[in-house]
């Protein structure tokens, strides 16, 4: 296995590669705007990372990591028109360049070019990972949903929360992985203890997204800081916040909830306040450990040596120490 920065490289070369624009542009356009606005790629760094962890070369997988990394720029296109969100890797979102109606197409068509490149495999493994792909696309479909539905409630109760994020962000992680091991013609044992990982990680990586989008640093972060406060976002934060709260503080989060003034400064430094001196932001930081955690002790069950594990063991502890 290659360093983090080895596999970075490589797939940026074959996305720049095999993403061209073409007619009409008003089409591809925001396609390679969204692709070429960079990003960690971390979910294609995992798939390249597992083909080589299951002794395969990486560049039998690219094309089973250009398809996720695909996929994940078309959710973010539309998450961003359902967030209403402005900014996007420091940059305009979709819709906001150019407009909704642009945003759903481009990012309809990417959903198809992500489908589009496991046609460059055998049969059987195109056949693996495209149903593998199916039920992913399909579970984020509905985490996406209950992220919304949440939007208007204010009794989300942790199991239900970790639901939503387990399926609109962690599942995409472990599939991601478990496409590795899948090129790779890893043991459906392997495969499976891969993607269990793999969400378990990626439950980590969308609890630290949530902290982020609260306390993040707004030079480097890239989106609009306490845009899931705008927005009412039933986050870890928010319910554990309300968890440990007197009555007064309890009544004032659920009315800041409820409410969408048109300047959010305020609303937002109250709320921050409160998620600090409620204990709920450190709580969720020990959350993000935990879950680390959890997914290291998977790594034990995995039939692959010890050198390679710490590198997986590495990419786990770098995102969780992440700022962006
Ligand atoms: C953002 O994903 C959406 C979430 C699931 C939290 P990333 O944080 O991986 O976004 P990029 O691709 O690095 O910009
Ligand atoms: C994103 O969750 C999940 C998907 C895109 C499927 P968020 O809404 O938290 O992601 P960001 O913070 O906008 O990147
Ligand atoms: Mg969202
Ligand atoms: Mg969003
Ligand atoms: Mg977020």
């Amino acid at each position: 296995m290659q360093k983090i920065s080895f596999y970075h490289t490589a797939f940026v070369a074959y996305l720049e590669e095999n993403i061209r624009s073409k007619e009409p542009a008003s089409l591809y356009d925001p396609i390679l705007y969204i692709l070429g606005l960079g990003g960690k790629r971390l979910r294609p760094i995992l798939t390249l990372m597992t083909a080589e962890a299951f002794d395969d070369d990486y560049k039998n997988a690219l094309d089973a990591a250009l398809s996720i990394e695909i996929f994940h720029n078309f959710s973010l296109i539309h998450d961003d028109i359902m967030d209403a969100a402005p900014l996007r890797r420091g940059q305009p979102t979709v819709h906001e360049k150019w407009d909704i109606n642009t945003g759903i197409l481009s990012g309809d068509a990417m959903l198809i070019l992500a489908y589009q490149l496991f046609e460059r495999y055998d049969a059987t493994t195109f056949q693996d990972l495209a149903k593998l792909f199916s039920k992913t696309a399909l579970e984020v479909c509905e985490g996406q949903q209950y992220d919304m539905d949440f939007e208007n409630r204010d009794d989300v109760s942790v199991e239900e929360y970790l639901k939503m994020i387990e399926f609109k962000t962690a599942v995409l992680v472990g599939a991601a992985m478990k496409m590795g091991a899948i090129v790779a013609s890893a043991s459906k044992g392997d495969q499976d203890y891969i993607y269990e990982f793999g969400r378990l990680l990626g439950i980590a990586f969308q609890l630290q997204d949530d902290y982020l989008d609260a306390f993040g640093d707004p030079e480097t972060f890239g989106k609009q800081v306490g845009g899931d406060i705008i927005e009412n976002k039933k986050t870890f934060l928010f319910i554990k916040a309300l968890e440990f709260s007197n009555d007064d503080d309890k009544l004032q989060l659920q009315h800041l909830f409820a409410i969408n003034p048109t300047d959010p400064a305020d609303k937002i430094e109250t709320i921050k306040q409160l998620f600090q001196s409620s204990g709920s932001a450190d709580a969720t930081r020990n959350e993000i450990e935990n879950y680390t955690k959890k997914a290291f002790a998977v790594l034990h069950e995995l039939s692959i040596p010890e050198n390679k594990k710490e590198v997986l063991r590495a990419f786990g502890n770098d995102l969780m120490n992440r700022r962006v």
